[in-house]
């Protein structure tokens, strides 16, 4: 199989974690005959240094042709005083919504061999297996421009839903439990908020469509508390986007690190941009210890979704859960007797897995 595939590595770790992700696609392309050729473009702080602009033309192009995208992180220090419109952040949120990603799959799954990495209690993340499906293109990060008013003393910031945004997000949420254990839950502040409201209807009006679904609806504040509590009674959350972000680093404690988590970033049809949840790390970036495995199950999720390449995608998914199995981990998870490595030993070792099943 001969594919284009377009590198975003970004800041910070992402081009760290890259690295590792492409080092992956190269075994993977070698054991199975395929032809991946990769173009690397900037995005971010990288994007704006080089072309004064977070998200430059070329890299929108590009991105359009490809067949896949993987994005590494954006952002950093060097950045957070720029204008609005020029940091590193709107970079990201360009791209998506250029591409029209309106739906982010971010799974959270615990390893058994991780289960005392989190500060939570074993028997509270033990069985735990959740995929949050977050809105990616709308809602408050998506307003008219914040404004400031009254001489800088008041901030406006708008947060709008279509019935069509809220309809597409909510099928992908049905359609992803009717995959798995068939139970939906939907997040939202419908005690509150105006948006959440359609958004309740919504589900409600999908309900008949998808008979085979149980759903419930739960307010956000209380979805947080039950993440961390219970999270076991979760299959499928649907929500928008910002508490889809919110939850879902909060999520990732089940895991032990937010660098265990991957996401894909999905078009109704069209390319689709694989990204992990984490972002550039600036406190570690550089030092060469980043957990490269949500960057490297993010590729294994394009491997799937985008060039429907089941059986090497789940090599990868095997190789990651292996090296974990044997105590290899990280700095960014807290185990007390296994092996640490760092992101070039961590990718050997997920390479070198790979390489060992060649058939
Ligand atoms: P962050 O996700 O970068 O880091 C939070 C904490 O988790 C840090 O302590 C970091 O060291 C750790 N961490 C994250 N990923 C890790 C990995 N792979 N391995 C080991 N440790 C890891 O969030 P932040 O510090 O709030 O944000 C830093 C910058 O990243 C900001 O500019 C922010 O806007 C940006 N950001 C970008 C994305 C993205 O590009 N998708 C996502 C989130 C944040
Ligand atoms: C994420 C990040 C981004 C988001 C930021 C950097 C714009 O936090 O991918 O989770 O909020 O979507
Ligand atoms: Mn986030």
């Amino acid at each position: 199989m001969q594919k284009n595939i377009v590198l975003l590595p970004g800041d910070g770790i992402g081009p760290e974690v890259m690295k590792s992700a492409k080092a992956v696609l190269d075994a993977i392309s070698k054991q199975f005959n395929h032809t991946f050729s990769y173009e690397s473009h900037d995005i971010g702080g990288i994007a704006v240094d080089n072309h004064g602009s977070p998200l430059p033309p070329q890299t929108i192009d590009a991105c359009k042709k490809a067949d896949a995208v993987l994005l590494g992180a954006v952002g950093g220090p060097k950045w957070d005083q720029l204008p609005s419109h020029l940091r590193p952040e709107r970079g990201l949120l360009g791209i998506r919504k250029e591409l029209d990603l309106f739906a982010n799959l971010r799974p959270v799954k615990g390893y058994a061999k991780l289960l005392h990495a989190s500060p939570l209690k074993e028997e509270i993340i033990n069985g735990s297996d959740l995929l949050i499906v977050r809105e990616l293109t709308g809602g408050l990060y998506f307003g008219t421009p914040s404004e400031r008013r009254d001489n800088g003393n008041s901030v406006v910031d708008t947060l709008t839903y279509t019935r069509h945004e809220i309809e597409r997000i909510v099928d992908k949420g049905f359609k992803s439990a009717q995959l798995r254990r068939k139970v939906l839950t939907s997040v939202d502040k419908a005690n509150v908020l105006e948006s959440s409201k359609l958004w309740r209807e919504v589900v409600e009006e999908k309900k008949a469509d998808y008979p085979d679904v149980t759903v419930d609806h739960v307010l956000v504040d209380a979805a947080a508390m039950k993440l961390i509590t219970n999270p076991s009674q979760f299959d499928v959350i649907v929500t928008e986007n910002m508490f889809g972000d919110i939850l879902s680093d909060e999520a990732s404690v089940l895991t032990g690190s937010l660098g265990m988590l991957p996401s894909a970033s999905l078009a109704e049809n069209g390319v689709g941009l694989f990204e992990p949840a984490h972002g550039s790390a600036p406190d570690i970036a550089g030092l060469g210890i980043a957990n490269p495995l949500a960057m490297i199950l993010s590729s294994a999720f394009m491997l799937r979704h985008s060039f429907q390449l089941e059986e090497e995608a789940n090599l990868i998914e095997s190789a990651v859960e292996a090296v974990i199995d044997e105590g290899y981990h990280t700095a960014d998870l807290q185990i007390t007797n296994g092996n640490k490595v760092n992101t070039a030993e961590m990718t050997k070792l997920v390479v070198d897995y790979i390489d060992s099943k060649n058939k």
